[in-house]
């Protein structure tokens, strides 16, 4: 006989579709990574990862007020200082390129889209590792994330809303909350890129920050591996209880498993880093004519959002965002 089960009555029309919608997509659900570099004095645009630049501080704010009008959610910064040395000194020193982009990003927009501030030091060291390092050539912990408590402290000074520590050391999260706390910072949010695997789709956002890793180095010592899913669920609950406000999972597509794993077992927000590798594959396969950019863009990104996240990194941000508007 017929079958009872008619699932497909719900998809008939647009307007049913989105009735029914479990998830949606909105311009404020996205949030735009954007490089700054000192020095510059014209944007450079960045050949791996088209449509984006290194900013000069004033192509910055621009670029910013243009995602805000757009109704994008958030943006993250990242510095690309002139000099680097080997403890990253560039990355708290209040006159670092970051913090400078901070405060003229806040004295132009204020607190009308969040900014956010990446918190690492590979930017800023002449090896590249996201910490300074022991006799060894080892990351040292808890040397490092003295110096992340540091960063925090001036980027929250220049006008960061939320820090956002990406190097993946242990008790960063404690030790970022002391130090903001000490400070008087007890409203700055701490972002956790929680959950961060040593992953090959970074390899344009390098590009972006002109990082190499010395002697053909790899950060699979302090990066996760992407063997493993139950050893997630034990980073966010550390970052969760250490006082993360917002936990990360990064990259994106490639851990839709662990994104919906911790949607069920924490109640803080989530968000999911669309990177560049990412953003990266979709714009080549478009310009090859082999794929629909948009079309891709948006089935990604929702796909990110279903799988539990509340928000979305993604240099699709400003783009889609507009698109949405239409
Ligand atoms: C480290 C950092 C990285 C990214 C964000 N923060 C690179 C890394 O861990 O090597 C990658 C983001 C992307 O690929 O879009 N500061």
């Amino acid at each position: 006989m017929f079958p009872v089960e008619r699932p497909r009555r719900l998809r008939r029309t647009r307007a049913i579709r989105q009735l029914v919608a479990e998830t949606t997509l909105a311009p404020s659900d996205l949030v735009l990574p954007l490089f700054v570099a000192e020095g510059r004095t014209e944007p450079w645009p960045i050949p791996s990862l088209p449509g984006h630049v290194q900013h000069t501080v004033d192509s910055l704010v621009h670029e910013v007020k243009r995602a805000q009008h757009a109704g994008v959610g958030g943006v993250i910064l990242f510095g690309v200082p002139n000099q680097k040395d080997e403890v990253g000194s560039g990355a708290y020193d209040d006159n670092g390129i970051a913090q400078v982009a901070l405060r003229a990003v806040r004295d132009a927009i204020g607190d009308e889209i969040v900014v956010m501030a990446d918190l690492c030091l590979d930017e800023y060291t002449s090896h590249g590792h996201c910490g300074v390092l022991n006799q060894n050539g080892t990351v040292d912990n808890d040397r490092t994330i003295a110096l992340y408590a540091e960063t925090a402290v001036v980027q929250a000074r220049a006008g960061a809303a939320v820090v956002a520590p990406s190097g993946m050391m242990d008790g960063q999260v404690d030790a970022i909350r002391q130090g903001l706390d000490d400070a008087g910072f007890t409203d700055t949010i701490i972002m956790a890129y929680a959950v961060k695997y040593a992953s090959a789709l970074y390899g344009p956002f390098r590009d972006a920050v002109g990082v190499t890793i010395q002697g053909g180095g790899d950060r699979r010592s302090y990066q996760q591996d992407a063997a493993n899913r139950r050893e997630s669920w034990r980073e966010a609950r550390a970052d969760v209880d250490e006082g993360a406000d917002l936990i990360m999972v990064k990259p994106a597509l490639t851990n839709l498993d662990v994104l919906s794993d911790l949607y069920a077992q924490l109640d803080v927000p989530l968000c999911a880093y669309h990177v560049s590798g990412e953003y990266a594959m979709v714009c080549a396969a478009a310009e090859r004519g082999w794929i629909d950019r948009q079309a891709v863009a948006i089935e990604q990104l929702t796909s990110i959002r279903r799988a539990g996240a509340q928000f979305v990194l993604t240099y699709f941000a400003t783009e889609v965002a507009e698109l949405l508007s239409l």
